[in-house]
């Protein structure tokens, strides 16, 4: 590895370490492609003193803390964040390419988050049952469901971890971090604020790593919770090694979601929205609307207009608050991206824009590819019912509303899901018959710390934000307290 690389060290029970493996592997930054820091592989004995580090934490100062307190630290958490918006902002665009006019705003968000779940922190509560026993008082806890364990993408990893690490916090549990590979900077940020809010040692551990230490973590006998973001094959992996220890699971995966566009919408607000849906952050999103399904009456214009607004897409250093679209954020993504197109021609589709990286000797450094639209594209061709993850818009004609709600549903996802109509009977008809975890009504791609968020089928198991998420880092306690002070029968049940 070259010396003049940053050195970045993992966060483990409140000290910087490095891995007792002692390799590294590099980060990259994708504008420029070159590496720029590595952070150290950790090996099973890293994982273990994490996995430790936070036992330890949760069975001491995090786990006697009073639930105000531990509200207390997340708002100075969040006070810090807000003071570093545009230092996190321009690291996470240096670490993945994403153009720092998103990266901007998706910091400053988190803020936000950071306070609504601070605030929730001392509203966790149970209930008194009135259960038939009558000489019984009868009441539920909902207590820390303990370790978290959290594998995190590259796409955007600050917000992803702050969907995860500021419930768990609220509901009092300890946590372990694993970013990806592409992008381990700007979470060990996190931790570094973490310390100066306050937060006891052990409570947030950050160990970096490839797939093999996330695998490690997943199915460590010490972690009672997996959350995870990222493909639903690496998913189904994570879930497998889960289920080895029977840890519970929360599980944000990808999507194919349809944006549709019927005849009566106004088109202007629907161009943009499917350029939201599908070129925004390089369309490197979950919730990227990849499949616009478009009415016939509309087919042509939309087509015309859509890839003329994909041709003036402004491409170039994701640093500049001028570029709209950054790089792809690491070279396999981009090869993977190129594959994609190409299976979508050779399946009988027609490019009417992109479809290559740009002649442009400004990019040539940059994982750039240009944004893409194919036309005669039918669901059922791989191009429709994969993932890509990249700025490619697959454009699939309809004629009525019975056979726009069967194509959009003709999914092994349902993350999210577009309806762009004038009519208000027809949006809430969509609404109902749409099988998506989110559906936005003439809207695409808006998101909120308290608005609930997560998919069906393939898309994952699970809610992040809103109380729904942080649900999801409580467990229910059922305590019976005996008051008549009598005997039973010991063979019946009471
Ligand atoms: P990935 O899902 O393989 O990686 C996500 C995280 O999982 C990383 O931290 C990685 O180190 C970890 N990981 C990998 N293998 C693991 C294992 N066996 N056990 C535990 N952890 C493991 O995503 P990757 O490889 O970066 O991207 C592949 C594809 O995933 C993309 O092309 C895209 O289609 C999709 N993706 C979807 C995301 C979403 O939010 N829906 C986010 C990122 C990727
Ligand atoms: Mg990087």
């Amino acid at each position: 590895m070259r010396s003049d690389l940053a050195e970045l060290r993992m966060f483990v029970g409140g000290r910087w370490e490095e891995a007792a493996t002692g390799d590294r592997f590099a980060t990259v930054n994708p504008f420029t492609g070159t590496a720029w820091a590595t952070a150290p592989v950790a090996g099973q004995g890293d994982v273990d003193r994490a996995v430790e580090a936070a036992q330890a934490a949760l069975a001491g100062p995090w786990g006697t803390m009073s639930a105000s307190d531990r509200g207390r630290l997340v708002y100075r958490l969040a006070d810090l964040i807000e003071q570093n918006v545009d230092r996190l902002a321009e690291l996470e665009t240096k670490d993945n390419g994403k153009v720092l006019r998103e990266t901007r705003g998706q910091v400053a968000s988190l803020v936000a988050t950071y306070r609504y779940f601070a605030g929730a922190a001392d509203k966790i509560q149970g209930n008194t049952i009135p259960a038939p026993q009558t000489n019984f008082f009868t009441f539920t806890q909902r207590v820390p469901i303990g370790v978290v364990a959290a594998i995190l993408p590259w796409n955007s990893p600050l917000y992803l971890l702050a969907n995860k690490l500021a419930p768990a916090l609220a509901a009092g549990c300890t946590f372990i971090a694993k970013p990806a590979e592409q992008t381990p900077a700007t979470t060990l940020e996190i931790a570094r604020l973490a310390q100066e809010a306050g937060i006891p040692d052990g409570v947030f551990n950050v160990i970096t790593g490839l797939g093999d230490t996330g695998a490690k973590l997943a199915s460590h006998p010490g972690v009672d919770k997996v959350t995870f973001t990222g493909s639903a094959t690496t998913g189904t992996k994570v879930m497998r090694s889960a289920a080895e220890n029977i840890t519970a699971v929360t599980m944000e995966l990808g999507g194919k979601s349809p944006n549709i566009v019927f005849d009566d919408a106004e088109l202007e607000r629907t161009l943009n929205g499917v350029v939201a849906g599908i070129y925004a952050a390089t369309g490197q999103t979950c919730v990227a609307g990849s499949r616009l399904l478009v009415q016939s009456g509309v087919h042509d214009e939309v087509v015309e207009r859509i890839a003329q607004r994909a041709c003036e897409i402004h491409l170039g250093d994701p640093l500049d608050p001028a570029t709209e679209m950054g790089p792809i954020a690491f070279p396999e993504q981009l090869e993977k991206v190129e594959h994609y197109v190409a299976l979508g021609l050779a399946e009988g589709g027609t490019l009417v824009a992109g479809g290559r990286r740009p002649d442009d000797e400004r990019l040539q450094h940059g994982y750039f590819f240009e944004p893409t639209v194919l036309t005669n594209i039918t669901n059922s061709m791989r191009i429709a019912r994969e993932e890509i993850f990249g700025p490619v818009l697959s454009v699939i004609p309809f004629d009525t509303e019975e056979e726009a709600v069967e194509i959009a549903n003709d999914s092994e996802y349902g993350l999210a899901a577009g309806i762009w109509t004038e009519s208000v009977h027809r949006a809430h008809r969509m609404a109902r018959a749409l099988r998506a975890g989110t559906i936005w009504v003439n809207a695409y791609r808006t998101l909120a710390y308290n608005v609930p968020y997560g998919g069906f089928g393939l898309s994952g198991v699970g809610r992040e934000n809103g109380l729904d998420g942080l649900d999801e880092y409580l467990s229910t306690k059922s305590v019976w307290i005996e008051t008549s002070g009598g005997t039973r029968d010991p063979f019946q049940i009471g």
